[in-house]
């Protein structure tokens, strides 16, 4: 399973039963096989907000987040050139993790679609297992520079330094990249940024999410973003950790054709 074959079942539709069994089944398998899941009837705030609580019974709170943990991401106007603040433009916004400021970003993202505007603003998912994979076979390289310790630095003022790929002690891997103007890179990594691009841009999958629609994302492994549009578009937005029943392992299975010379100079890398 693979979301580059984001196809007809990939939406779950929300409401129609139990939903705590929802949870249990189908969401979580899609979550675990492939990062991503979508989900069909969530029609309002309320919805979207019961969904949330089910999938992440606590919502972990954001700079733009209301009172109940809920982010209204809109144009509005006011915000769309502001380093960090792209996201309540109407721009393109390049794939990339939510809360790469923190030292933990949120393991899921919610995001629900209340309005679909008039043209554009597809959403779009990166799986990086996939990247992964095809950057270690095709620059293993790459991988060890992306690895470091100090291979990113993310935010601004009080930003951080961090790996971009991060293999856990499981052997599990993580992810966590942004690519605007509050994302720096180390000059063992810049080398590789062209083909990491390319790779990310050939696991790209886009959908156009539309009013009641949703999506749940793994953010430690599926990338997101989005591309420009006009009109009035409106997303809420939840983040927070996942309910036990979606049966997350920290970090994401390595990719099967991870070559071992990867894994070995990813290891050297590591020392
Ligand atoms: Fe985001």
């Amino acid at each position: 399973m693979s979301l580059s074959s984001v196809g007809a079942d990939f939406f779950v539709p929300w409401g129609a039963g139990s939903n705590a069994a929802l949870v249990d089944a189908r969401i979580g398998v899609a979550l675990r096989e492939r990062g991503a899941a979508g989900l069909v009837g969530l029609r309002s705030r309320a919805d979207v907000l019961a969904a949330a609580h089910l999938l992440m019974p606590a919502l972990r709170a954001h700079r733009d987040s209301d009172p109940d943990g809920l982010t209204v991401i809109r144009d509005t106007g006011q915000h769309a050139h502001r380093p960090g603040f792209a996201g309540l433009g109407h721009g393109a916004l390049l794939a990339h993790t939510e809360g790469t400021q923190a030292p933990d970003p949120p393991r899921l993202i919610l995001l629900a679609c209340l309005h679909c505007g008039q043209a554009g603003g597809a959403t779009v998912l990166v799986d990086d297992r996939a990247v992964l994979g095809e950057l270690a076979s095709l620059q293993p390289a790459a991988v060890t520079a992306l690895m470091a310790p100090r291979a990113a630095y993310f935010g601004g003022a009080a930003g951080r330094l961090a790996p971009v790929l991060e293999r856990l002690p499981t052997e599990r891997w993580r992810i966590q990249l942004r690519q605007d103007g509050l994302a720096k890179f180390s000059p063992a990594v810049q080398p590789y940024l062209p083909a990491l691009r390319a790779v990310i841009r050939r696991n790209t999958a886009t959908l156009r999410l539309e009013p009641g629609q949703a999506v749940i994302l793994d953010n430690h492994r599926v990338l997101h973003g989005r591309s420009s549009f006009t009109g009035d578009r409106l997303l809420l937005r939840a983040l927070g950790e996942p309910c036990p029943a979606l049966q997350l392992e920290a970090g994401f299975a390595p990719p099967p054709d991870l070559l071992s010379s990867a894994g070995s100079e990813a290891e050297a890398a590591r020392l």
